[in-house]
Parts: structure tokens; sequence; C-alpha cells
């Protein structure tokens, strides 16, 4: 799967715009006496009512602790939880439930590799690859393992607008390369990264590579089995889910190696005094009473965006990427930051002159919600030479008109802090 394939193509099935709002009601809230106008997506997306009518279900007819129960309630909550798994491993063609483990989110799913590969398989002197477009989500945890164990981190540069050179990726592996953690997606620059190709380099040196999703699987469809990867990790709450849960696919080979990350209830076979010895994956992996009711809105979620069509999700975020992207070329005071061909819609800007916290306080002032700051990617900001970008991201229910109001917004700050 290249970069570009990852965005193109005709949609499989289409919506109306205006019909599929009606499903978030939040949309319907004003912001200062504006309409809503929500770019955070990036950050987190809103809910529709598949998913808060999924767990308010749950709650109010189908709710106990799972797995240990014996009784109705538990057998249906248990059987909404397993089957929250299998959408999942359906959502992202994993080959089996088994290979899909419920995490509190996608930092969750990173630190539990992380920990889990510095037991078994990261020590001195080991390398592992990582890309300056990292979340911190995926460098501190492997920053611990610096520390801890003494690893070695080996930093992988991207172009200006996030795309890799894969002869530069390739020269990087050594005989100590033990794992490429690298994004599916940048979360400022909005370029998805060669995860194929990237995998099969991998692979030919001997190291395993694990994808932060969290961004990447949000936008286009995403097939683990096609990649090849070992790991894959995704957040609910940006995949119009709640919060509190997240996935970590791993492939069997991968995980059945892989020592338990939390110790607790469920992830154990024996406990006796003197021993411990430990369940099969995934439940080696989800110590303790899990996330029920999240998991359960993040399958009516993942649902909710197969039956809309993540195809046609991404074809709509493209027509509003691409709008976006022509009237903010025509501002000469706004530099965009990441034009990489198909990429995700999601837009990190600067206003000449304007601290991009105040560029956000204005257009927040308009109805128009953005984030500001360093996008927890301090070593991409200091590669593109800022401390900090406004960004606009997209979703499936943001419309032109939401374009304008951006546009419009950025005309207004300009008048202001000019
Ligand atoms: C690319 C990327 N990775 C990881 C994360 C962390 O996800 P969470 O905060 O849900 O654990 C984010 C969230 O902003 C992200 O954008």
């Amino acid at each position: 799967m290249s970069a570009d394939r990852f965005y193109s193509g005709s949609p499989s099935a289409t919506w109306d715009t205006e019909e599929l709002r009606e499903e978030f009601p939040i949309l319907s809230r004003e912001a200062y006496g504006k309409p809503l106008v929500y770019l955070d997506n990036a950050a987190s997306a809103q809910k529709p009512l598949a998913v808060i009518d999924a767990m308010k279900n749950a709650m109010e007819h189908s709710y106990a602790n799972v797995h240990r129960g014996l009784h109705l309630l538990s057998n249906e909550a248990t059987s909404a939880y397993e089957a929250a798994r299998q959408t999942a491993a359906a959502f992202l063609n994993a080959g089996s439930p088994d290979e899909i483990i419920f995490t509190s989110g996608g930092t969750d799913a990173v630190n539990l590799v992380a920990y889990a590969m510095g037991v078994s398989e990261i020590g001195e002197g080991d390398e592992i690859i990582l890309s300056v477009m990292e979340h911190h989500s995926n460098i501190v945890p492997w920053h611990f393992l610096r520390e801890r164990k003494g690893a070695v981190l080996k930093w992988l540069d991207v172009s200006d607008d996030g795309e890799i050179d894969l002869e530069a990726y390739r020269a990087l592996f050594t005989a100590k390369t033990k794992l490429v953690a690298v994004t599916h997606m940048s979360n400022v620059l909005g370029a998805a990264t060669p995860a194929k190709e990237m995998t099969r380099i991998a692979h030919e040196h001997g190291a395993k590579i694990f994808f932060d999703g969290c961004q990447g699987a949000v936008h286009g469809k995403v097939d683990v089995a096609d990649i090849g990867c070992d790991f894959y990790a995704m957040t609910g709450h940006k995949l119009y889910g709640p919060t509190g849960v997240g996935v970590l696919y791993g492939r069997t080979g991968a995980l059945k190696s892989l020592p338990p990350f939390k110790g607790g209830g469920e992830m154990i076979d024996q406990v006796t005094m003197e021993n411990v010895t430990y369940n099969d994956p995934p439940h080696r992996f989800e110590a303790g009473t899990p996330p029920i009711l999240e998991a359960i809105g993040l399958g009516a979620a993942l649902q909710w965006m197969q039956e809309k069509g993540v195809d046609a999700i991404a074809f709509h975020e493209a027509g509003l990427r691409a709008h976006a992207l022509e009237d903010m070329a025509k501002l000469n005071f706004v530099r965009v930051y990441g034009r990489a061909h198909g990429k995700a819609p999601i837009i990190a800007f600067n206003v000449e002159g304007a601290h991009p916290h105040d560029v956000s306080a204005i257009l927040d002032r308009t109805g128009v919600a953005v984030r500001a700051g360093h996008h927890c990617a301090q070593p991409l900001m200091k590669r593109l030479g800022v401390s900090a970008t406004a960004r606009a991201s997209f979703a499936a229910y943001n419309t032109h008109e939401d374009v304008e109001a951006l546009i419009r917004g950025l005309h207004k700050t300009r008048e202001m802090l000019s």
C-alpha cells in the first residue's frame, strides 16, 4: 500500500453530509452564539448516536463484569465485549480476534509493546528506528528502553511534507536493529507512511515493525494482513468512539513470544504462592477488569465507519482537504506545513506574525475550534524550525461551509493581529 493509494480511489458508498451530521447531537450546539465548526478532529472526534446508544443500552440493559460470571448479564456483557473484538479484527483485517488486545488507548498500546519487548527482546546496544515525525506517545516509551536498558534510538528524517525516503530508511538498519516503531500517519503533516514497503524492509533485516495507527486508521482502510506488520495500534476516541479504549493488533507469532505488561486478574493461567503462569493472548495482555463499555462503544464506532464506508469517508475528507489547501494557498499571510500528495485532512499552519495560540483563540470566538501547540511532536517541530503551529483537522461530518468558516476566521485573525 503506497502512501498515495491509501487515500485515493472512488468510494463504495456515498451519503448526504447534512443527514450524517444529524447523527451527531453535539454538532447542533453553538459556540459563542455562532454555529459550531469543529476542526479539532485529529485530537478527538465527536460521537454518533450509534456509539452513544450502544454504550447507554449496555449500561441500561446488559451490564456486568465480563468473562468471570456464570449469570445472564455477565454472559451478555461478555458477548458484547467479544463481539467488539471481532469487529476490530474485521476492521483491520486481522487473521483472528485473538490478535486484538483492548488497551486503554493508543499510548497504552505503545507502552505495552515497549515494556514487553524490553523484557524479552531488546537489550543493551539493540537498536530501534523511529521517525522524526512521531507523536510523543511513540517516542517516550522507547526513550524508557534507552534509559533503562541501554537501547539505541536511531532517527529517520522526513521531507518537509512528511515523506519518507525508503533508501535513507534502509540505510539505518544494522545487525543490531530489533524494531521499527513508526507512525502510519503524521498527526501534524497528515502524510501517510508507506507501510507495506517499510514492513518488507524491516523483515528483510530480521527486525519487527510497530505502526502507530492512531491517525492512520481514521482516514483510510487499513489491512494489517496486506501490510504484514507485527503490531498496529489505534485509539478509540479519534475513531468516533469513546475515550479510555484502544486496540493493539499483534500478529499471532509476535504476541506469542511477548511477556505480559500488567499483572492482575484475567491475564493468568495459574497463581500459587510460589509461581504464576500466564494466559494466552489476547487475555495475557488484558489484566483486570477491561474497558467493557468503552470497547462496546468502540465496536459500535467501527461498525458505524464501515457502514458509512471507510473509503467513502476518506473520499469526502479528500474533497475538504483539497478545498482548504487551495483556499489557504491564496492567503499570503498563512503558511501551511505539509502538502504531501494524498495526505489526510490534517492541516498544520501558522499566521504570519501571530502566535498559534492567539490564532486559535480568535478562531474560537468565530465558532471555529482548532488546536494550537506542538501537537506532542516536539522533534518534528524542531525539524520544521517552529515551536508551535495551529492545526485544522477534518472528519466525516465536516462540510465545505466549515472550510469557508475557517478561511473567514483566518481573515479576521489577520485583521485583529496586524
Ligand atoms: C499519531 C498519534 N499517536 C498517538 C496518539 C496518542 O493517542 P491517545 O492519547 O489516545 O493514547 C495520538 C493522539 O493524539 C496521535 O495523534
